[in-house]
């Protein structure tokens, strides 16, 4: 069963073979955001590929705890920490503010810590020259987390100037191109690390 938020395709429904559950992160909560077209973008895309359930979490749309209640390694559970745990991979859609990604973004991170380990995720970030420092703040982030960030993120250039009439976001060509190779590397990762947290004890 999938929550309202969750967007699930199955274009294969008799398979036997486990779906990839992928988590899109939505990270801007101010009124106004871009960030839900470029996160309806993504999904898309991924609905496009076989054998994916997508979990679109968007952080206007939760509430996590009282920063008060945080402590190193997290804090008690939080109303998405079942979804992010659920996760193989993740999508990290982001705008760049002030030269890096959003506190809304950092508190989800922060919030939750085993549920994020030893998993992929790929960065789509935005801004007025395309997001690259937000990207390069996260990377480090997620490093500290254990996660591996795919080569390839999109850093896209003012996406507001590329919303159609309807307010999606709509790119040209060779950014859905870039795209789909960056979800293509984010499927091997995913492969590689849901086997090894299955078969090879992480040396602490
Ligand atoms: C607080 C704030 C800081 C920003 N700082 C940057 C920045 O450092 N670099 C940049 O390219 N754009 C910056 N911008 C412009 C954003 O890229 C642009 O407003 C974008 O639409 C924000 O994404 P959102 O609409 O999904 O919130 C900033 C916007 C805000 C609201």
């Amino acid at each position: 069963m999938t929550t309202p938020a969750q967007h699930s395709v199955d274009h294969h429904a008799t398979s036997t073979r486990a779906r990839t559950q992928v988590a899109v992160i939505s990270s801007s909560v101010r009124d106004g955001r871009v960030s839900p077209a470029i996160a309806d973008w993504v999904v898309d895309a991924l609905d496009d590929i076989d054998g994916v359930e997508i979990d679109l979490i968007d952080l206007a749309e939760i509430t996590l705890p009282d920063d008060s209640q945080l402590y190193p390694g997290g804090g008690p559970q939080s109303e998405v920490t079942g979804r992010i745990a659920a996760a193989e991979a993740f999508v990290f859609v982001t705008p760049e503010y002030n030269h890096s990604y959003p506190a809304s973004l950092k508190r989800l991170i922060d919030w939750h810590y085993t549920p994020w380990m030893l998993k992929p995720a790929t960065i789509i970030a935005y801004g007025v020259h395309g997001g690259h420092a937000a990207i390069e703040h996260l990377r480090g982030v997620l490093a500290e987390l254990n996660m591996v960030t795919t080569r390839r993120c999109l850093g896209l250039a003012a996406p507001w100037q590329t919303l159609d009439g309807t307010e999606r976001y709509a790119p040209g060509d060779g950014t859905a191109t870039a795209l789909a190779a960056a979800l293509a590397e984010l499927a091997w990762w995913r492969d590689v690390l849901t086997d090894a947290r299955t078969h090879r004890p992480f040396p602490n």
